[in-house]
């Protein structure tokens, strides 16, 4: 396996051979465009060595594919420059991407939130309401560990079996709560009915204006928010953090979820439901979730 000190040492040397060579040799006797094949190797997030080829337009798929071939990740460019001038200054790009993974720093990011890991001593015990609450299965599961999933994802949550741990202390520092996005409001209730018929309650029940919420406390104390959108779209979400209602109230307006099932019962449409009312001024004192 090359390792990335391996590419960068690889860079640097290669780009003096080869990179400055080009750049000063000149290519004026050539009858044809100069293209350049630039590779940019990540050393690390603020380091780039740069390796640079150059040929004759007839050469350039050769060296493209040679160059290509030779290191495993980076981002390249394949540059024409004008032979008679030689100034170093590219006057074209002809086509820029990245091999192997993205290395361009700025463009860098995860592709989604995969999974929350638990650690409990009461491992059997929290693995059974996991699996209840999420209505989710277990993909793998023995004494030590367990990995939960309910969708596409190998696992959502995982619970390891750690032996002894003490209580979380509400004065530290971590993770508030783990958020989970039900499909509508309908599911919403029917996910608290399915819990509220085995004993299980929500902590904290609110319209936060963006999403209609209802939090639980697991075994552990650890906090899970069951969410749903209350906008068909981010922009309108975004939208009412700059909201003058927001301002006012940027926690929510909590309301009763017998309450919510009654309107549903009645037939009020999920957009009402949905919509936060307008209940003065309030501030994280103001709401009961630790
Ligand atoms: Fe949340």
């Amino acid at each position: 396996m090359v390792s990335v000190s391996m590419l960068a040492a690889h860079a640097r040397e290669t780009g003096r051979a080869t990179g400055e060579h080009a750049t000063k040799s000149g290519f004026r006797h050539l009858p044809g465009p100069v293209f350049r094949l630039a590779r940019e190797i990540l050393t690390n997030w603020s380091n780039r060595c740069i390796l640079s080829a150059a040929c004759q337009c007839a050469e350039l798929p050769s060296v493209k594919s040679r160059w290509m071939g030779a290191f495993q990740v980076g981002v390249f460019r394949i540059c024409r420059f004008d032979n008679r001038e030689d100034d170093g200054v590219a006057d074209d790009v002809l086509e820029s991407g990245s091999v192997g993974q993205s290395t361009a720093p700025a463009e860098v990011k995860p592709i989604k939130l995969a999974h929350v890991v638990l650690r409990s001593s009461q491992f059997e015990k929290l693995v059974s309401w996991y699996k209840f609450v999420l209505n989710c299965r277990a993909v793998f599961e023995n004494e030590l560990l367990c990995f939960l999933t309910y969708d596409e994802e190998h696992h959502r949550v995982a619970i390891l079996n750690v032996p002894d741990l003490g209580e979380q202390p509400e004065s530290a520092a971590g993770v508030h709560h783990v958020a989970f996005t039900f499909a509508s409001m309908g599911d919403l209730m029917a996910q608290y009915v399915r819990l509220r018929d085995e004993g299980i309650k929500p902590v904290f029940v609110i319209n936060h204006g963006p999403t209609t919420s209802m939090y639980y406390c697991d075994p552990d104390g650890n906090q899970l928010e069951f969410q749903i959108e209350n906008y068909d779209s981010v922009e309108e979400s975004t939208e009412f953090f700059y909201s003058e209602e927001f301002a006012e109230n940027p926690i929510g307006v909590e309301f009763d979820p017998e309450d919510m099932l009654a309107k549903i019962a009645a037939g009020v449409p999920e957009a009402e439901l949905k919509r936060r009312p307008r209940a003065g001024s309030k501030g994280l004192d103001d709401i009961k979730l630790r």
